[in-house]
């Protein structure tokens, strides 16, 4: 069984998605780390981002691992746990470019669909019920306005040790959802069967129990 996630940046999807896989026992799988990661590696190789053939290179030699360890997503570049690292600005800021190019696409939506035949999954992304998994038994779309997902992104941040400024945060988000939801190649959409929660003016226990809901009186 597949329950997919889809939206834009900082709408509550990992939370959700997360809190979901826990309470129905499933696996929990963030695409937008992996993308994350690829970026990374992008950054650390002083890949220049419009050398297509250098980029290919460089996803086709990085070795990526991810898998839920208790509460928590580790993912792994090279051996190395880069879970703390794949959040930072510069990642955030590359993210948006890397992830729209087809051959990145690829190679992640092949792992991702692995992954999926092997264990029941919770999978967050922003093409996971258009592109990766059509045939998900379950598509959620989450929505938020863009100043409350500034709000909650700009906490984390700061929980991190990041200090940014609300409009910062703010222009970050904006930019990234209008290049996601422009590019060619599995843009950010809503499924036309996905079921939309704004989640605004939602508690996270809300969200979850609504999704849980969902899945209970289907199954039932
Ligand atoms: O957590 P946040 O909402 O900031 O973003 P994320 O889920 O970590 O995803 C980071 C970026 O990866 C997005 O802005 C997209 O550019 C890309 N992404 C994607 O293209 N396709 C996915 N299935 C997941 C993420």
């Amino acid at each position: 069984m597949i329950v997919a996630i889809d939206g834009p940046a900082a709408s509550g999807k990992s939370t959700t998605a997360k809190m979901v896989a826990k309470k129905l026992k499933m696996t929990y799988l963030d695409t937008g780390a992996m993308y994350r990661a690829v970026t990374l590696a992008l950054l650390r190789s002083n890949t220049d981002l419009d050398d297509y053939d250098s980029v290919c290179q460089v996803v086709d030699e990085l070795e990526l691992d991810i898998y839920d360890q208790g509460a928590k997503t580790v993912v792994k570049l090279d051996g190395e746990d880069v879970s703390q690292a794949i959040r930072s600005m510069p990642v955030t800021e590359n993210v948006s470019a890397v992830s729209a190019v087809k051959y990145v696409r690829e190679a992640m939506v092949e792992i991702q669909r692995n992954i999926g035949k092997k264990t029941n999954c919770v999978v967050e992304g922003r093409d996971i019920g258009t592109v990766v998994f059509p045939d998900a038994e379950f598509k959620i779309f989450m929505v938020a306005d863009v100043k409350m997902r500034a709000e909650r992104r700009l906490k984390e941040l700061h929980e991190m040790g990041e200090n940014r400024s609300l409009q910062e945060v703010m222009t970050d988000l904006k930019r990234r959802d209008e290049k996601d939801s422009t590019r060619s190649h599995s843009p950010l959409q809503k499924a036309d069967e996905a079921i939309e929660i704004d989640t605004s003016m939602l508690s996270i226990d809300q969200q979850v129990g609504k999704i849980i809901n969902l899945v209970r009186e289907k199954n039932n």
